[in-house]
């Protein structure tokens, strides 16, 4: 089953080809962050028009790369949420259209399922059940996942983002957007021991988070601290803060599931200190960790074309209905054998 996948939630544009039995066949993306980086974030209609010039041209050169066509497709995967409004209806827009025109099922998949799924795309990917640390920048989350679709929410934050504390931070040192990856750099030249950032939350007893408070810390120490010197240990300083929670509550849900298998998914994934970390804490008490390629950490085609492949291939229903859910909770997700 040949599957095309449509992601349209935020500020990147992504296609890919899935076949259910050979793998994936080809992938494309388009990112807005020029466009958006010189009004500091995210300007939803911009996005929305962008992806409207970029989806049918991307669908094209992947086709082409993959020696496919139009016709060859068996269904239609797009991101119905969370995300934009406007952002999601071009993609499902496109999605219903092409689904009409060549008589095919589109099928509407949940972005974080995309992320968690991802993985599963590398060449060796983890077995259900295992724990899921689920960070971009719209959410933290600890999940529990024993199969596609069986989902239970471990923790969540209950303020800001994981990406969006380290988008928030890097705006606050002077940093374009999105932030995660320049901080980062910068954090590479700095010192992490220079300054002790709290770590929120850390021994809260249960698996949530909690980032603003780190915010408001870096925004006092900065002010404290202006030189370009002094920017680049807050950066090390609050990724060590960032990292030493993120790993602490993971290790402590592999605990509470009494499990040995941890995925690590969304952008704020593609953090070398995170993965460095979670590696060594990983391998101290017998488990392993498991992450997407770099390119399918952060927003991307592949993992919803895989994430649809995979929901077609266990139901071989679809929703059917047109729809986007800016806001929706990944936990409400059912398995697609109880789809009706
Ligand atoms: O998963 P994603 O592409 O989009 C959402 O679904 O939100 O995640 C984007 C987030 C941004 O907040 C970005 O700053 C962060 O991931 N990010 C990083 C890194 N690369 C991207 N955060 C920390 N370190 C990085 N290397
Ligand atoms: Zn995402």
């Amino acid at each position: 089953m040949l599957v095309l996948g449509i992601e349209s939630s935020c500020d990147e544009s992504g296609i890919a080809l899935y076949d259910t039995e050979t793998g994936l066949l080809g992938h494309a993306l388009h990112t807005q962050i020029a466009m958006h980086a010189e009004y500091g974030g995210v300007v939803p209609e911009l996005a929305s028009r962008d992806h409207i010039r970029r989806i049918l041209p991307l669908t094209r050169q992947v086709l082409t790369q993959a020696q496919r066509q139009l016709s060859d497709l068996d269904a239609i995967a797009y991101t119905e949420g969370p995300g934009l409004a406007g952002a999601l209806l071009v993609g499902t827009g496109i999605a219903h259209a092409m689904g009409v025109a060549l008589n095919i099922p589109v099928l509407g998949v949940h972005h974080l399922e995309g992320h968690l799924l991802s993985p599963l795309l590398s060449s060796e990917p983890p077995e259900f059940p295992f724990v899921a640390l689920l960070v971009s920048g719209g959410h933290s989350q600890l999940m529990h996942v024993t199969g596609i679709g069986e989902y239970t929410l471990l923790g969540d934050t209950l303020d800001d983002a994981a990406g969006e504390a380290f988008d928030k931070t890097a705006q606050l040192l002077g940093l374009p957007y999105p932030g995660g990856a320049a901080l980062s750099k910068l954090a590479e030249t700095g010192n992490a021991q220079r300054f002790r950032l709290p770590r929120p939350m850390l021994h809260s007893g249960d698996l949530n988070f909690s980032f603003s408070g780190l915010k408001t810390a870096v925004l006092t120490l900065s002010q404290k601290n202006p030189q370009t010197t002094d920017y680049a240990d807050i950066a090390a300083a609050f990724q060590l803060a960032m990292t030493d929670v993120l790993s602490s509550k993971s290790l402590a849900a592999l605990k509470a599931t009494r499990s040995k298998r941890l995925v690590v998914a969304g952008g704020v994934g593609a953090n070398k200190q995170l993965r460095a970390a979670l590696q060594h804490a990983t391998q101290k008490i017998g488990a392993k960790v498991y992450f997407p390629e770099m390119e399918f950490c952060t927003d991307n085609g592949a993992m919803i074309a895989f994430a649809g492949a995979m929901r077609l291939k266990h139901s071989g229903k679809t929703a059917g209905t047109f729809t986007v859910r800016p806001r929706w909770d990944l936990a409400s997700v059912v398995a697609p054998q109880t789809i009706s």
